[in-house]
């Protein structure tokens, strides 16, 4: 019997918003359920683009802006074969940040439109669900490690917090805000329903 499609679940929100703990979470919690899933992270440092995109983050390296917005999402694409096979064998996958943080991050750049930064994503698998992990800029700010890496300064997150609430204006993209999120049903076993909890705005 062919198994059911997994879903593609994808968590974003500002630096250090939470989103890796929560996707563990989610994962354990799907596993609990029954229901075979795995996290995937972007950028996926462990290739040979995510080494350039990492060395970049952290400040070892420079690379002219365009470019490395080409590599974050040649880091996606060079996934999605794994990421399709996963799929159709069943397993969810829930990704911690996907192609809305890269389109975020370089349009919040001075002379970045939506448009152009969107472009290179073109055709990605769609998630079925993008959850928004909602933490004031401020509040992020006041969270471990925050400034070691490139970005992670209070006024480039904030420019990026508005470029996701432009983004999550578009209404083909099942988007959920909350500050975290729980899994409430499984049905079956074959169905979860995932829900926002805490502040929504
Ligand atoms: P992370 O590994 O802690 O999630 O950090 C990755 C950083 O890279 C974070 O500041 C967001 C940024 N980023 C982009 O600029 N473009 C992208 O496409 C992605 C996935 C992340």
């Amino acid at each position: 019997m062919a198994s059911k499609r997994g879903a593609l679940i994808v968590l974003e929100g500002v630096d250090r918003a939470g989103k890796t703990t929560q996707c563990k979470k989610l994962v354990q919690a799907l596993l609990q359920s029954g229901l075979p899933a795995e996290m995937m992270r972007f950028p996926d440092r462990s290739t040979t683009i995510g080494q350039l995109i990492s060395a970049y983050l952290e400040k070892k390296s420079e690379l002219e802006d365009h470019t490395v917005h080409l590599l974050f999402s040649a880091n996606r694409w060079e996934l999605v074969p794994v990421m399709k096979k996963k799929l159709e064998q069943g397993i969810t996958l829930v990704v911690d940040r996907y192609a809305f943080s890269g389109v975020a991050f370089t349009s919040a750049k001075p002379g970045f439109s939506l448009d152009w930064c969107m472009k290179p994503d073109t055709g990605l698998p769609q998630p079925d669900l993008v959850m928004f992990l909602q933490l004031n800029p401020d509040e992020a700010a006041l969270r471990g490690q925050f400034g070691a890496e490139r970005y992670e300064t209070s006024a480039f997150q904030k420019a990026v917090q508005e470029k996701f609430e432009q983004l999550m204006k578009d209404q083909t993209v099942n988007w959920k805000v909350g500050r975290s999120f729980a899994l409430i049903h499984c049905g079956d076993g074959t169905k979860a329903i995932i829900y926002p909890t805490g502040l929504l705005f």
